[in-house]
C-alpha cells in the first residue's frame, strides 16, 4: 500500500474533483490473477474441452447411481428368491416373530390372533391356505383389495419367515373375543 499523497487530477466537474487514487498493487494483481484464470478456466472447459462438461458429469454420477440402484434391486431379488418355505421352531426366533407380529399386525389380526379387521389366524379356516408357504405369501403379497397390505417392502424375508412362524404357534390357542372362521378349513 502506497503511503504517496493522493494528487488531484486535472478535470472539474462543475467544481466537483477527483482524486488520483490508484488501486492497491496487491488488488491489481489478484484481479488481473483471476482474468489469467478464467481464460485459462475457459480454455479447459469449452475450447479443448478436456474437462468434463456439466452434462458429462451429470451423465457420470446418473450412470454410477444406476448402476448402484441396479445392483440393489439385483441382490434384493435374489433374497427373496432365496427365501425359505420352512417354519422356524426356534424360541428365541419365535420371540422375534412375535414381537415383528405386535409392531405391524395386532391393529388388524389382535393381539392375540383372535382376528379384528383381518381374519383370526389362530383357527384351522383360511382365506388363502394355512401353512408356512400360503401364510409367507399372504404376508409377502397382500390383498390390497381387502385392506392387507403387501408387507414385502416394509419387512425383510427372514422377518416374514419369523411372523408367520410365530402365527403358526397360535393356531389353536382359542383366544378370547375370537372372530368368527373365515375361509375353508385347512387340513395338512
Ligand atoms: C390394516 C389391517 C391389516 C394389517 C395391519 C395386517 N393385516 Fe393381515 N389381513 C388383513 C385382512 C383384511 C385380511 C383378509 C384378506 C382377505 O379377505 O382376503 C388379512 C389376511 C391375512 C392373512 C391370511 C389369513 C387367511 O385366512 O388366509 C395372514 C396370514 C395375515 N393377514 C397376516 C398378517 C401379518 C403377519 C401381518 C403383519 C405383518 C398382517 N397380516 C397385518 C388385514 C391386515
Amino acid at each position: 500500500m502506497s503511503q504517496t499523497e493522493d494528487k488531484l487530477l486535472e478535470h472539474n466537474y462543475d467544481g466537483i474533483l477527483e482524486y488520483d487514487n490508484p488501486l492497491p498493487k496487491w488488488w491489481v494483481w489478484l484481479f488481473i490473477l483471476t482474468v489469467i484464470w478464467g481464460i485459462g478456466y475457459f480454455f479447459y472447459y469449452n475450447i479443448a474441452e478436456i474437462g468434463p462438461s456439466q452434462h458429462e458429469e451429470y451423465l457420470a454420477e446418473f450412470n454410477t447411481g444406476s448402476a448402484d440402484a441396479m445392483r440393489l434391486i439385483q441382490q434384493m431379488n435374489e433374497k427373496w428368491a432365496a427365501i425359505a418355505y420352512v417354519p422356524i421352531t426356534d424360541n428365541d426366533a419365535l420371540e422375534q416373530g412375535k414381537a415383528i407380529y405386535i409392531k405391524n399386525c395386532v391393529s388388524c389380526h389382535g393381539a392375540n390372533g383372535e382376528g379384528g379387521i383381518g381374519p383370526n389366524v389362530t383357527d384351522n379356516y383360511y382365506i388363502h391356505g394355512g401353512g408356512i408357504e400360503n401364510t409367507m405369501n399372504v404376508i409377502i403379497n397382500g390383498v390390497p383389495e381387502k385392506g392387507m397390505i403387501s408387507w414385502k417392502p416394509l419387512l425383510t424375508p427372514e422377518e416374514v419367515q419369523l411372523v408367520a412362524s410365530y402365527i403358526l404357534t397360535l393356531k389353536g390357542t382359542q383366544p378370547a373375543n375370537a372372530k368368527a372362521p373365515q375361509g375353508e378349513l385347512w387340513e395338512q
